[in-house]
């Protein structure tokens, strides 16, 4: 039994607004962010409140259809109109550099209001909207069918390793490698998740370990270098990973750690999966050696993020904090660069603290992608099927071709 109720919807639209469940501080805080205008929705991604490719996707479409309705709405021009919705897709799209459905889903608003453009300006932002709906909606439906496929793939009682997050979280909903895991739960072919922590931003620890416990799978949580251990031990019958963007040849690129794990599944002869809707595919790409790395800030590997709820014991605690945070959000301070910020929220108080781990002044390498040759990959399953190698046909064919397409190669 899989009970995914008590995951909440990534993003959507309501209210003329997009919003969105901050996952930069999930599980311990779930904050509802809203974005009125498309600029929030730029910084809800380069800041990681939104994240994972497949809801990258969703937000560059919502992140769209809210310009049009708000500055959108005072353009007369439907010239101007047309030109602007490509500066605001370019710009939303160059938020993040790796994962290609932010590409894909801003591209696709582009064109749909172009190919759409003879209606006129006032009809044509209604249908901007629907299509960022569209996108959305779209998302889910793709990762039903391919947790159906992927499911298939896995024996009863199979104990399966997962990297990173591709969860409901990382999509509009349901997940991937996720979407996978809960299907075949719910048919009685998952024994146990190993859930890899996934340094340096725990989406592992923090968000996979969350929404698997949520659905009520169970789980065991282990830092990223005891998966090699574990596999050792002949404990992993199957890896199975979202992805980031997939090359034409099938190199795939997914979160740091990935090519790691399948270096190890060919070592102890185990298959290595990945999980990914076709618009995660980018056929103008032959190698993954084309694919661009985001580089992030080097304070994600020498120190850690922590945000939490604070709940006074006493009533001077609660004195003491109401005069700290009187004047708004309280910054402590530290030695050594940590940084401690305490501030009201509701009739509570939140605290968001860095804390150094690493001396300060050393060299620091932080690439938050790393890319799997596709001789690695033992297939890619997508909302079309399972797709094995030679990428460089079954992909084409699975991403360009029609109708259903189960098995191929
Ligand atoms: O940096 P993130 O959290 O956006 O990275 C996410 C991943 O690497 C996921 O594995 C990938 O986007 C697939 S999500 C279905």
């Amino acid at each position: 039994m899989v009970d995914l109720g008590n995951i909440p919807h990534t993003i959507w639209w309501e209210d003329g607004t997009v919003r969105m469940v901050d996952q930069s501080r999930l599980p311990l805080v779930g904050d509802l962010l809203i974005c009125n205008t498309y600029e929030g929705v730029c910084t809800a991604i380069s800041g990681m409140a939104v994240r994972g490719a497949p809801a990258l996707g969703v937000a560059a479409a919502l992140g769209i259809a809210l310009w049009s309705e708000t500055e959108g709405a005072e353009i007369e021009d439907l010239r101007y109109y047309l030109d602007e919705i490509d500066r605001v897709a370019d710009e939303i799209a160059a938020t993040r550099p790796t994962a290609v459905n932010l590409m894909w889903g801003a591209e696709r608003m582009k064109r749909f209001a172009r190919d759409n453009a003879d209606v006129g300006l006032d009809a044509l932002r209604p249908l901007v909207l629907e299509e960022a709906l569209r996108i959305r909606a779209e998302d889910e439906e793709r990762n039903r069918a391919l947790g159906a496929h992927g499911a298939a793939l896995l024996e009863p009682g199979s104990r399966v390793l997962t990297h990173c997050n591709a969860g409901s979280l990382a999509t509009a909903y349901f997940g991937t490698a996720l979407g996978v895991i809960f299907s075949a739960h719910a048919e009685g072919r998952i024994a146990r998740v190993w859930v890899d922590e996934t340094r340096p931003v725990l989406q592992g620890a923090r968000l996979t370990a969350w929404e698997l416990r949520m659905a009520g799978v169970p789980l065991t949580l282990i830092t990223d270098n005891m998966a090699a251990s574990v596999m050792r031990r002949g404990e992993v019958d199957a890896v199975i990973v979202g992805a980031d963007r997939i090359a034409a040849n099938g190199d795939v690129a997914n979160k740091i750690g990935t090519y790691g794990l399948a270096v190890l599944c060919k070592e102890h002869d185990v298959p290595f999966y990945v999980a990914a809707p076709s618009s995660t595919v980018d056929l103008t790409l032959a190698s993954g050696d084309d694919i661009v790395i985001e580089e992030r800030d080097e304070r994600e590997v020498t120190g850690v993020t922590v945000s939490g709820v604070i709940e006074p014991r006493t009533s001077i605690e609660t004195q003491a904090l109401d005069a700290l945070t009187e004047a708004g959000p309280y910054s402590l301070g530290m030695t050594k660069g940590h940084q401690m910020q305490v501030a009201r929220k509701g009739g509570a108080y939140q605290f968001d603290a860095w804390m150094r781990v690493a001396p300060p002044g050393i060299d620091v390498y932080n690439p938050a992608f790393d890319v799997t040759p596709a001789e690695y990959v033992t297939a890619i399953i997508t909302e079309r099927g399972v797709v094995r190698p030679d990428y460089t046909v079954s992909l084409a064919e699975a991403c360009c071709g029609t109708g259903a397409l189960h098995e191929l190669g």
